[in-house]
């Protein structure tokens, strides 16, 4: 658990699986083991970050209303996926909004927002800048804590390219917003070198690791999304790698660590714990195993509240 002045994170988080809003998907809302989950992640105040917001509407690779784009997600072996989503969403004023009403039933909402490089780093500053502004509005008090998503998986290249756009970024958010609990989502693209300048910025938690790109999971193969840049694997492949970046993080920082990618199952937690995590992340096995990842969050998060 990480413990701050303004809120606290649980032990098992619930990173993005749960949708914009954090209350869950439609269809997943569907099936009784996802209900399960939602219903264990609300009794025991389980933090969950939502999925990513940009400033405005985007439309990504994957439209859950659109057939055609459903092949940008698919299922991997052990519990596995493989995903170049490419960040659709419906802009941070409906997604904050969609996280006021999650509020009100109950969940426990982080913001995750992703700025667009891509769209020149003052644009992407100006409009994340922004962002805090309509969440601090649209939220009241219940806003203090913001997830910073610098690892989108869809092109190593790129994230590999985004730390000095990242580093301006995170220094003009918390020069302007000092007293929000700010937390880095980072890619195991990312050098350790990356995660200690977001220290000394006074970043409040890491968040390790978004997705891994296909290719550093599977150096032999062609990904079957190759056309959109490959995607990122998650779940049980990407484990072992995701363990070996994240024990290393934590020799390099002091500050609190969300360990994550991979977990399939309580010893998969555990290990995370024993390398030293303040809070582990689930986000595959609560879309593959609801109802594991209820297990999970109902054994490592009972009592936190
Ligand atoms: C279908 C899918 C969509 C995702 N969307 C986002 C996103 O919008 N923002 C983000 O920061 N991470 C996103 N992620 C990454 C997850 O939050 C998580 O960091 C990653 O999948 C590794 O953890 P896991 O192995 O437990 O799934 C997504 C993952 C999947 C599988």
């Amino acid at each position: 658990m990480i413990q701050a002045e303004t809120g606290r994170i649980s032990t098992i988080v619930v990173s993005t699986a749960l949708g914009p809003g954090g209350r869950g998907i439609f269809p997943y809302t569907l099936l009784p083991a996802y209900r399960w989950l939602l219903r264990a992640v609300r009794e025991t105040g389980t933090t969950v970050f939502a999925k990513s917001a940009t400033r405005f509407p985007r439309q990504g690779n994957f439209r859950a209303f659109n057939p055609l784009t459903w092949k940008y997600i698919k299922r991997l072996p052990d519990l596995g996926m493989l995903n170049a989503y490419g960040l659709t969403n419906h802009g941070v004023t409906a997604c904050a909004g969609a996280i006021k009403v999650s509020g009100s039933q109950g969940f426990n909402v982080i913001p995750n927002f992703y700025p667009e490089f891509a769209k020149g780093t003052d644009t992407a500053i100006k409009e994340t800048l922004e962002a805090i502004g309509l969440y601090q509005k649209l939220l009241g008090p219940s806003f203090w804590a913001l997830e910073l998503n610098f690892s989108c998986p869809n092109s190593q290249e790129a994230i590999r390219e985004n730390v000095a756009q990242a580093l301006k970024c995170f220094q003009d958010v918390k020069g302007k917003y000092p007293g929000l609990f700010l937390l880095a989502k980072i890619s195991i693209c990312h050098p350790y070198e990356f995660a200690q300048e977001l220290e000394k910025l006074g970043v409040n938690a890491l968040h390790a690791l978004n997705t891994i790109p296909y290719e550093i999971v599977y150096p032999q193969k062609r990904s079957p999304l190759w056309q959109v840049g490959g995607g990122g694997v998650s779940g049980g492949p990407a484990f072992a790698a995701a363990l070996d970046y994240n024990m290393g993080l934590r020799k390099q920082v002091s500050l609190p660590l969300i360990m994550g990618c991979g977990v399939r199952n309580r010893e998969d937690v555990q290990r995370y714990l024993d390398a030293g995590a303040d809070a582990v992340s689930i986000c595959t096995l609560a879309l593959r195993k609801p109802g594991e990842a209820a297990a999970v969050i109902t054994s490592f998060n009972k009592g936190s509240t």
